[in-house]
């Protein structure tokens, strides 16, 4: 992976060498450090943000280089706009000013405005953005045929007046953002080296953390009853793993919260093959779990004050002489059977079992699955709204607000009992879909009959987990979308 930088916080005093980044609104006033620098180089700041026309707007940047008078490289402005910034502006601030001072050795971000202070909070969340933003991943990219040098490290000085504060608060915001980039990591990685053994041993790494992790394997999972995930992983030679990541921060005896994803490390189609365009992103068809993983990494690293369950189903969806057909009818854990009609409708498949062992098993306060479950998702919301389902409106107005708090936005979609009646299946319990029309809800209804009474929200992540458009805060094909959205939805409600 590309190097993160090295992050530290420190009162404001003016920068001496590397590069100085302060930050501008629209009406152009200087802080105190900007000003400091704008005397101490003859007005070079005030003569550049004229002579660029540089207006002040949110993230937009200028570099004035070696600025007269000054022992610095670069002077960079960085805009805030007029209005209040939210927690999102400064996570994608950072970004921006990331990629300002990118690849220079090292830097101080001053985090000051004319107006007055900069928070604690937003400090952090800029360096989330500064982390997030650095994110690149290289690790197959080589330099004649050999592994890249490694560049040396950038090191960034984040100043501003509660620079203590400011340290406290990314002690939570570090181990948020690392969890976010290990569920990255995940996403790009390709289904040849990450299988369901391998990502399975990644989440086995977590007990470093101080997690217990439990590995069901085929022989389990069959003592189990988990056909339904197991008619999934048949036709490949890499047999199936459920990951179980156990943590327990709460009080002894309260029921866990508890996260399942859909870990398809390779979605084929199976024997309704997808067509050869495009089927390289099935790599990611295990966003879902890799976001439950990356979400677990944070909570455990925090230590955060819940019990809870991390479950994710780990198959891989290929076409075999012993892979399932279109017709087959399999026995769930529930005991409800499914007529297989597609077998590209197969991450269902996979969470029914695995949303049954985790309700029998644990008896969780809820669930939240996660899920690469279907294309329409992206027909119906893009890149830029996960999908969400639910039992519970409580829960779905939890979600929508630390969807805009964290900038992982949701959107709700329908369940009812009409939608429901479209995966009645002439031969079993029910089929695996539901037709052409509303495929995502009718993915979501499927799921719904696994769930019995407990509180449940599935998001369906096909569209946000990776594939988005660049951004502030992501150059990378994966997202790591779910884990900041989870962790926040956790602190605000279920800790303590
Ligand atoms: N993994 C896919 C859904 C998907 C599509 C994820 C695009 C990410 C990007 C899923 O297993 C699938 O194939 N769904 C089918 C369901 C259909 C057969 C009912 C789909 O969406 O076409
Ligand atoms: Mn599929
Ligand atoms: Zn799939």
């Amino acid at each position: 992976m590309a190097k993160l930088p090295v992050i530290k916080f420190h009162p404001v005093t003016a920068p001496k060498s590397g590069n100085a980044l302060v930050l501008l609104g629209k009406d152009l006033s200087l802080c105190a450090m900007a000003e400091e620098l704008n005397t101490a180089s003859q007005g070079a700041l005030s003569r550049a943000i004229k002579a660029a026309d540089f207006k002040g707007d949110l993230f937009a940047s200028q570099v004035i280089l070696a600025p007269n008078g000054l022992e610095l490289d670069r002077v960079i402005l960085l805009g805030i706009g007029e209005k209040d910034l939210l927690d999102t502006d400064w996570l994608r601030l950072g970004g921006a000013g990331m990629a300002a001072v990118k690849g220079f050795e090292k830097s101080s971000m001053i985090l000051q405005r004319a107006e007055g202070e900069v928070s604690a909070e937003h400090a952090s969340l800029f360096a989330m953005g500064m982390k997030l933003r650095s994110y690149d991943f290289d690790k197959y990219k080589t330099e004649k045929g050999a592994p890249k040098e490694d560049k040396p490290s950038v090191h960034v000085t984040i100043q501003l007046a509660d620079h203590e504060g400011a340290a406290k608060a990314w002690e939570r915001d570090d181990v948020i953002s690392n969890g976010t980039l290990l569920a990255r990591d995940l996403v790009n990685e390709p289904a040849n080296i990450l299988g369901p053994e391998e990502f399975a041993a990644k989440a086995k790494a977590l007990e470093a953390l101080g997690a217990e992790v439990e590995i069901l394997e085929q022989a389990e999972l069959e003592a189990e009853n988990m056909w339904a995930l197991l008619g999934v992983a048949q036709g490949s030679v890499r047999g199936p793993r459920v990951a179980i990541i156990k943590w327990n921060g709460g009080e002894q005896g309260d029921a866990p919260i508890a996260f399942i994803g859909k870990g398809v490390v390779f979605d084929t189609g199976g024997i309704s093959i997808k067509p050869a365009g495009g089927m390289e992103e099935m790599k990611g068809d295990m966003g879902g779990a890799a976001a439950v993983t990356g979400l677990m990494h944070a909570l455990i690293a925090r230590k955060a004050k819940v019990n809870v369950i991390g479950a994710i189903g780990l198959v891989e969806n290929m076409p075999d002489g012993n892979a399932q057909r279109p017709g087959d009818i399999v026995t769930s854990k529930s005991g409800q059977t499914i007529e297989v009609i597609n077998t590209d409708a197969e991450g269902r498949l996979v969470l029914a079992d695995v949303l049954t062992y985790v309700k029998e098993i644990y008896e969780p306060r809820f669930m939240i699955d996660l899920a690469t479950l279907t294309g329409a998702v992206l027909v119906a919301l893009g890149n830029q709204n996960a999908g969400i389902f639910s039992n519970s409106d409580e829960m779905c107005a939890q979600l929508s607000q630390a969807g805009e708090a964290t900038g992982e936005t949701v959107w709700r979609l329908p369940l009812s009992k009409d939608y429901d009646k479209m995966i009645d299946s002439q031969f079993a319990d029910m089929k695996n879909t539901g037709g052409r029309w509303a495929g995502s809800i009718t993915a979501a209804q499927f799921l719904k009959r696994f769930v019995g009474e407990t509180d449940w929200v599935h998001i369906d992540v096909a569209g946000t987990a990776m594939g988005s458009p660049k951004n502030e805060i992501n150059q990378s094909w994966a997202s790591g979308y779910g884990v900041r959205l989870l962790d926040r939805l956790v602190a605000d409600h279920y800790e303590g």
